[in-house]
């Protein structure tokens, strides 16, 4: 059960605490904020509601433990850092639990989570080692009207304090992909989790907490977003933030200062589909792609694009596969389960409904129960129809009958999103040459779009973000070059 065993100390009652100044506290609000269960409708948990104060005290804090962790040896800190990870994954049952309870992850799914982020908290440590431990050395003479009288070493510095603030569909691997690259790079991480996600996220912090890193350096405040959300992206002691979430990413942007910012949020990858695919490999993928946690991914098919001399094959095919999910709650594993919120419900209906007037061919029933939705293909989707261009985040997947494939990277390029697509062909060529054609900020051939391996480098264009994620690329954002010039006294010595 969340907040136990180990886990003790997080709970105060039936409310889980905040973390500041490496210790486990209740805010002074004496508010806190309910986390609702997607499934049951009910308070789930309680955490902190922290207060302006709170976040401020804990942003000075960030600030001096900073200091001290940039002067930290690599090799230690990317010891504690391979610590946290082994605790994570040791500790990956009650943290999956809470994921069950909160967003409504199906329990495999919650359990895999867990182990990437360990996984990608270790990898971060070995990859920061090897490239922050190299810096560059040039010399002035390649510079027309130099002579060869200055040096310059160059090396990453950290920036300071890294604000990270992850969605709720992976509170805790989206955490992780934020805080590691931070550490091992030398700066400290305030986390803001997700409301509905934060008890995973508070055991996750706890696990750092008990691989022993600095007082300070790391913090997870947990509240309203009306109170500290704007607070904290606008405080002036924040360096650097990590986002991933929905448009809220284009107010940050908007509203933070000069500092550079991390934005991944969401997109509407299609699916391009021609004529000589394997229709039975692309029904696969539709399906993994479009349906697994119920279409919350940001990476989620979320259009075919599918040539019509094909499209019925392709439709039955996937059809037939539809059929055959299971429907239910997250405890039992099922492969779609309810929707984070009734307020997401409540848009996917609305983009249902929309399609449902403009005569949308719908492939199954449309059918929900609270926040739990049946999967949903919807066939013969035309330009005019809101499921065509907006993000339902839900399983219901709009299907667009192509003439060419122009039209299909017309419709992909015209949307304001530009995360991932992907198309299939066995034709390589012309798939090289739709990728380079598909304004995406990844294009996969024959495979559903996906943002891991964790270490491949994962942005989006237009909407869909801000700067390059992906291990090496998060490392690289969260430092800044320095360079230090040797400037040789002339004459040089003369050689001979
Ligand atoms: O929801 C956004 C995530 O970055 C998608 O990650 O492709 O591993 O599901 P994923």
């Amino acid at each position: 059960m969340a907040g136990t065993g180990v886990f003790a100390e997080i709970l105060d009652g039936d409310v889980f605490k905040y973390y500041a100044e490496g210790e486990w506290k209740k805010s002074s609000s004496g508010k806190s904020v309910p986390i609702i269960n997607p499934t049951s409708r009910k308070t789930q948990y309680k955490v902190q509601a922290c207060t302006q104060e709170e976040v401020n005290k804990v942003m000075d804090t960030a600030k001096s433990a900073q200091k001290s962790w940039a002067k930290t040896p690599l090799w230690k800190r990317a010891e504690l850092l391979h610590k946290a990870a082994a605790i994570l994954k040791e500790h990956k049952a009650p943290i999956a639990e809470c994921l069950i309870k909160e967003i409504a992850k199906p329990a495999k799914d919650a359990v895999t989570e867990v182990v990437r982020s360990g996984d990608l908290i270790s990898y971060c440590a070995e990859e920061g080692v090897r490239i922050l431990g190299e810096g560059k050395f040039l010399v002035s003479d390649s510079f027309p009207g130099n002579e060869r009288s200055k040096y310059c070493l160059t090396s990453k510095i950290p920036l300071g304090v890294i604000l990270a603030i992850p969605p709720f569909n992976y509170p805790v691997n989206l955490a992780v992909s934020k805080i590691a690259p931070a550490l091992i790079a030398g700066n400290s991480l305030v986390l803001k989790p997700p409301t509905q996600g934060a008890v995973a996220a508070l055991h996750m912090v706890y696990c750092f907490h008990l691989a022993g890193f600095p007082k300070g350096l790391i913090s997870c405040v947990t509240g309203k977003g009306s109170e500290i959300g704007d607070f904290l992206t606008m405080h002036p002691g924040v360096n650097c933030i990590s986002f991933t979430g929905g448009d809220t990413g284009i107010a940050i942007s908007k509203k933070a200062s000069m500092i550079p910012l991390q934005m991944e949020l969401g997109g509407k990858d299609a699916c391009i589909v021609l004529e000589d695919a394997d229709l039975d490999l692309v029904a696969a993928n539709i399906v993994k792609g479009g349906f697994s946690y119920s279409g919350q991914r940001c990476t989620a098919v979320k259009v075919v694009l599918v040539m019509e001399s094909v499209a019925d094959t392709l439709v039955g095919k996937v059809n037939a596969k539809v059929a055959k999910l299971t429907v239910g709650p997250p405890e039992d594993d099922c492969d779609i389960t309810p929707v984070v919120s009734e307020s997401s419900a409540n848009f996917i209906e609305g983009l249902v409904m929309d399609a449902k007037q403009k005569e949308a061919t719908f492939c199954q029933e449309y059918r929900r129960e609270g926040n739990l939705i049946w999967p949903l293909l919807l066939d013969n989707v035309r330009p005019d129809m809101r499921i065509a261009w907006e993000e339902p985040f839900g399983p219901v997947l709009p299907v667009i009958r192509i003439n060419s494939v122009e039209e299909g990277i017309h419709h992909c390029n015209a949307s304001n999103f530009g995360l991932q697509g992907c198309v299939f062909t066995r034709d390589i060529n012309k798939a090289m040459l739709i990728s380079d054609a598909m304004e995406t900020g990844t294009v996969q051939i024959n495979s559903a779009p996906a943002r891991g391996p964790d270490h491949f480098p994962f942005q989006g264009l237009r909407d869909s973000g801000i700067g390059s994620q992906g291990i090496t690329n998060s490392i690289g954002m969260m430092t800044k070059i320095k360079s230090t010039v040797i400037n040789l006294p002339t004459p040089s010595y003369t050689m001979g």
